[in-house]
């Protein structure tokens, strides 16, 4: 038997790129899946490849999360047709690179950080009831060491992070579990992508199905805070904890706030950073 057999698995961000990527993989360990982004035609066509390749009942729940309304609804739809929550993978996000006073960062926040909270407010009750439950929220290594022109999607993933991390240390003994997993940046598919512009080594790069595997592993893993990068981010990370100016240094000196300043003053408005 799968290890996940017959669990229902809430995916939010599943409409392409990484959140895809995270329903698959949970359908491949038993999950039946529930997929849910604002572009309808997109889930389709994921939910239809699920099916195909894993056989699993897939269910499509387009929604916007920046609203209450249709937050409330996804968790009503997916709790009707396929039953309570086992699994609730928050994975949309949307950040792009700009100068902080000129841009307005509150759907960010909402996206990244109030729609993941609700979400699993939403749902924990219930896993607590059944003392089974499984969050997995995707934050990012730039809200772990906070990367210049990227204020907003920094607080956004940090303060992620800090949630998950209480929230997993309060439901310890509940049979509910929260992990907070920070890729790097992702090569092939993302919100990155249409900078078109390769990432300097020492960020980090991986594909999303990588990522998504790591991500997944370190769900059923129950682990903590899973840093999915493993070079050269974790050591970078570690230098971090240790002295903040110290790996500020070697960033700068690497070039880093200047590539970040360059990625700020490209136009990549229309693109799939921001808006479907
Ligand atoms: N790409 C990277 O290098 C990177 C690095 C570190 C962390 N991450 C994190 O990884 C996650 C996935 O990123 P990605 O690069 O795969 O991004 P992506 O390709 O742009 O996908 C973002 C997903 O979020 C959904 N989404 C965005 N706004 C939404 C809204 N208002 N309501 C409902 N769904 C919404 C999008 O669907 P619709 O547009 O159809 O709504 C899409 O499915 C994000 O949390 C991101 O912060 C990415």
């Amino acid at each position: 038997m799968k290890p996940y057999e017959s669990r229902v698995a809430l995916v939010t961000g599943a409409s392409r790129g990484l959140g895809a990527h995270i329903a698959h993989r949970l359908a491949e360990l038993g999950c039946a899946v529930a997929v849910t982004a604002r572009s309808a035609d997109d889930l389709r066509l994921v939910a239809k490849r699920i099916i195909e390749d894993t056989g699993r009942q897939t269910l499509v729940v387009p929604g916007d999360l920046r609203s209450r309304e249709d937050r409330v609804g996804i968790v009503d739809q997916v709790e009707s047709s396929m039953g309570s929550i086992d699994v609730l993978a928050n994975a949309a996000g949307i950040g792009a690179a700009n100068e902080f006073h000129s841009f307005d960062g509150s759907d960010v926040l909402v996206t990244n950080l109030e729609a993941p909270i609700d979400l699993t407010r939403r749902v924990v009750p219930c896993m607590r009831e059944r003392e089974f439950g499984r969050i997995l929220n995707i934050a990012s290594i730039a809200g772990a060491v906070g990367l210049p022109y990227l204020a907003d999607y920094c607080a956004s993933k940090a303060g992620l992070i800090g949630f998950s991390v209480s929230l997993r240390e309060e439901l310890r003994g509940t049979g509910v579990s929260v992990t907070v997993a920070s890729p790097g940046f992702m090569v092939d598919e993302g919100m990155y992508v249409p900078y078109q512009t390769p990432a300097p080594w020492y960020f980090g790069s991986n594909t999303s199905r990588k990522v998504a595997e790591r991500a997944v592993k370190a769900l059923v893993k129950q682990r903590s805070h899973a840093v999915v990068n493993r070079l050269p981010m974790r050591p970078m990370m570690t230098i971090n904890a240790v002295s903040e100016p110290m790996m500020r240094f070697v960033t700068r000196s690497l070039g880093a706030t200047k590539f970040m300043r360059g990625l700020s003053e490209m136009d990549v408005t229309g693109t799939a950073v921001n808006e479907p």
